[in-house]
């Protein structure tokens, strides 16, 4: 009888230990319905009698994102912004392209974990474990080959050739967000103090008021 408990606990624990990713499914599908005034983490479901086949379609990833700007790269989100259907269902991609030397700057996607795969061209990439090791996991990936960035890390890639390179993001939500470290920190509304940027970095607050000016 205890040993039957203890099982149950175990199997309880594990379990719980198994949702790490977003809500399973109780239905086939549950179409976000953007209209909806109902507030849920996620979107409310459409009524699936309304479901239509556009409703898990996206079209758009054959074309190239518009690269010219500071970073030199651009990332053409699909999720659950793009494909309603997507709601629930834990998973959505991106399609990154990267000019010469252009980077993907670090960044967090603070609800899903990443597996990256370079179509095009050739990517230094990596990764920084949470703190106190902030190990940093790097490798230079060539066409075909495929990284992961664990949930939650920050992480980044760059070009590293005068070629154009292009990959192919998969994540595990259909809502990963992003977090660029640069923006967030440096470029809020409002501004966080300068004080405070300056004795976090350690720097002279006339140099955060010069980074703060680049956002
Ligand atoms: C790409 O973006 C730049 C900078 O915003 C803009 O000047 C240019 O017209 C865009 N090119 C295309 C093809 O949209």
């Amino acid at each position: 009888m205890a040993s039957g408990f203890f099982l149950l606990v175990l199997l309880a624990l594990s379990a719980s230990h198994a949702l790490a990713s977003d809500p399973g499914q109780l239905q086939d599908f549950c179409i976000a319905d953007r209209t909806s005034q109902v507030f849920v983490n996620g979107f409310a479901c459409k009524d699936p009698k309304t479901a239509l086949v556009e409703d898990f379609f996206f079209s758009g990833l054959h074309m190239a994102g518009n690269t010219s700007n500071k970073q030199g790269s651009a990332v053409t989100a699909v999720n659950v912004a793009q494909i309603a259907g997507l709601n629930t269902l834990g998973i959505s991609l991106a399609r990154v392209d990267y000019a010469p030397y252009g980077q993907n700057p670090p960044h967090i996607h603070p609800r899903a974990t990443e597996i990256l795969t370079v179509l095009e061209g050739s990517l230094y990439v990596g990764f920084i474990t949470s703190n106190p090791e902030n190990k940093l996991f790097s490798k230079v990936l060539n066409k075909g080959d495929v990284f992961v960035f664990p949930q939650g890390l920050i992480h980044f890639q760059f070009n590293y050739g005068t070629n154009k390179a292009i990959a192919i993001a998969a994540l595990s939500s259909k809502n990963p967000g992003v977090i660029t470290i640069a923006n967030t920190v440096f470029g809020s509304n409002p501004s966080i103090s300068g004080d405070i940027l300056a004795k976090a970095f350690q720097v002279d607050k006339k140099m955060v008021d010069h980074i703060h000016a680049q956002f």
